[in-house]
């Protein structure tokens, strides 16, 4: 039989090797032949170590199992589906994944991700075969049909963005992908990476046959060893089948690919920040315009996408745009890999289309806190994000509806914190964060950020109900003002976000009125 122990960084980290091995020796004691598939994650976290176990009825899944669960799973017979107390039933009917809509993630955790043979016979491959019959105007068209946004946050339209770089007159274009994922809480571009590397390089060379370039690169984060020693390898296997590299499928057309990994700085994952370090430089931004749609890395038309925003290009293709378009609401179309964390009991990766709630996401998936507290505040969108106060718990995310209550869905982070969480620290520790990472290129944020983690000191340490507590909040307001206005790039001008949230839904935890929307 087939056994699988995913090799994603997150069962890794809670000991999958050793599940791995302790299944081998225990099957070799006892004269049994197995085999053992290192599949990605499905993404149910909690349960990882997730070990499955391919039966006559389809998957079954055994968690969270540690390698000294390994001879009492023998003895129960989990080969055989036998019954155990770590026993799941089948994997796709588990309610976290069965109530999914994974049309991105529909191969990670299922298949073994370095198989090139296992990505074709899960539908990998159809989109750049029918790409290679299309023009790039039609692949272009396509992509705007689909309504796809950038999912690394930002949310511009895919196809808008391609276009820009396809009409762009250049001798040299780029493909880059933005996998710097920097936000706190996430790990959607990790699993992707790790699970179904395959499906971010056809997406990618999907897009270098969109405007024409033939050169990409892929911009890793420091802290994602393991999603870079799969992309390496899976970069070599493509280019051997004969998907990648020279002369793709014996169409005539070429597109190479390299892997970078940063060097751990959260901006870094500003575009062109990115495009700087790219070229060996330190990571500042740059001014925009010129956008890097018409002059990016090296001064080159570049297109610059999120992993997820790419990796689901070849569905996309495969299955046409609107077969994308008929998932989601208003202009947010098709899902979102939403990134469950915090004190959460079931924290995970959940693929849904836009219009989900965050209730149904905190309760439904998450399952409610990890303490057993009531749930206070949620930060959806990274450290840049607005914190949700219960009220707002049922508002669809959508990119426009966040906007209407000065949150953002970003690149689908959700952090869940209990009662016992003190906002004013929270609101203290963006800023801090901001005066962490700040590149150091504007005011605002470079000096911005530091006034802002002592103005929030003067306001907890003040008297309550004081004349220097209410001045302090009134400077608080006022600098964040500033730096939305006035910072150059999004992470000084979004730190602000998450203080105002903070002090806007939880006054009382400045000290300034007791709390009524908390
Ligand atoms: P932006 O709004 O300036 O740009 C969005 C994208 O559209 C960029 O790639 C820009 O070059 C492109 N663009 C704009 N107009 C265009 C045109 N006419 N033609 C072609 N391309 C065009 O946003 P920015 O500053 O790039 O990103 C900010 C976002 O990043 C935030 O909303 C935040 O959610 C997200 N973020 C994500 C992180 C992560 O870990 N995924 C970390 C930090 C922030
Ligand atoms: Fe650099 Fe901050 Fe200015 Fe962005 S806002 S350019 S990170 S100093």
């Amino acid at each position: 039989p087939t056994v699988y122990v995913p090799r994603d960084t997150a069962a890794l980290a809670v000991g999958a090797d050793e599940v791995a091995q302790a299944i081998q020796v225990e099957a070799a004691r006892r004269g049994l032949s197995i085999r053992i598939v290192r599949n990605g994650s499905r993404g149910l976290l909690w349960l990882e170590t997730l070990v499955e176990v391919q039966t006559e009825r389809g998957r079954v899944a055994y968690g969270p199992v540690t390698a000294d669960d390994v001879p009492g799973l023998f003895d129960a017979g989990f080969l055989t589906a036998g019954s155990h107390p770590l026993f799941h039933g089948l994997t796709e009917s588990i309610p976290y994944l069965a109530r999914q809509q994974r049309l991105t993630f529909a191969r990670v955790g299922v298949t073994d991700p370095l198989c090139v043979k296992d990505y074709e016979k899960h539908g990998g491959w159809q989109g750049l075969q029918k790409a290679l019959a299309l023009t790039s105007q039609q692949i272009v068209d396509e992509v705007k049909a689909s309504g796809l946004r950038g999912r690394g946050g930002a949310a511009f339209p895919t196809g808008v963005k391609w276009q820009t770089v396809l009409s762009a007159q250049a001798d040299q274009k780029y493909i880059v992908c933005n996998a710097d994922e920097g936000d706190s809480g996430t790990f959607s571009d990790r699993m992707l990476m790790e699970g179904d590397p395959y499906a971010l390089i056809e997406g990618m060379t999907i897009a270098a046959l969109a405007v024409g370039a033939t050169a990409g690169f892929i911009f890793v984060r420091s802290e994602y060893p393991h999603a870079c020693a799969t992309l390496r390898e899976a970069v070599d296997r493509a280019v051997q089948a004969g998907w990648l590299g020279d002369n793709i499928q014996g169409s005539g057309r070429s597109f190479h690919l390299e892997v970078r990994m940063a060097a751990g700085a959260y901006i870094c994952g500003e575009e062109t920040a990115m495009l700087e370090s790219l070229e060996g430089k330190r990571g500042q931004v740059r001014a925009k315009p010129p956008l890097p749609a018409i002059q990016g890395l090296f001064g080159k038309p570049t297109v610059i996408n999120n992993a997820i925003s790419l990796a689901t290009v070849p569905f996309v293709l495969a299955n046409g745009a609107q077969a994308y378009a008929e998932f989601g609401m208003g202009k947010s179309r098709g899902t979102l890999p939403f990134q469950l964390a915090g004190n959460l009991r079931q924290g995970g990766l959940v693929e849904l289309a836009f219009g989900v709630t965050l209730r149904e996401l905190l309760y439904d998936f998450g399952g409610g806190s990890a303490s057993g507290k009531p749930l206070r505040a949620v930060q959806v969108g990274g450290p840049l994000g607005a914190y949700l106060p219960e009220s707002e718990w049922d508002v669809p995310l959508d990119y426009e509806a966040y906007k209407d209550i000065s949150a953002m869905v970003g690149h689908g982070g959700v952090v869940a914190f209990d009662d016992t969480v003190e906002m004013a620290r929270m609101a203290r520790y963006a800023m801090e964060f901001c005066a962490i990472e700040s590149c150091g290129k504007c005011t605002p944020c470079r000096i911005g950020s530091r006034r802002g983690v002592e103005v929030i000191d003067r306001i907890v340490t003040a008297p309550a109900g004081s004349a220097i507590r209410r001045q302090n909040v009134e400077l608080l307001n006022d600098l964040c003002d500033t730096m939305v206005a006035g910072s150059l790039c999004a992470l000084g001008g979004m730190a602000p976000y998450p203080v105002l949230s903070a002090l806007r839904h939880f006054p009382g935890d400045f000290g300034i009125v007791s709390e009524s929307s908390s």
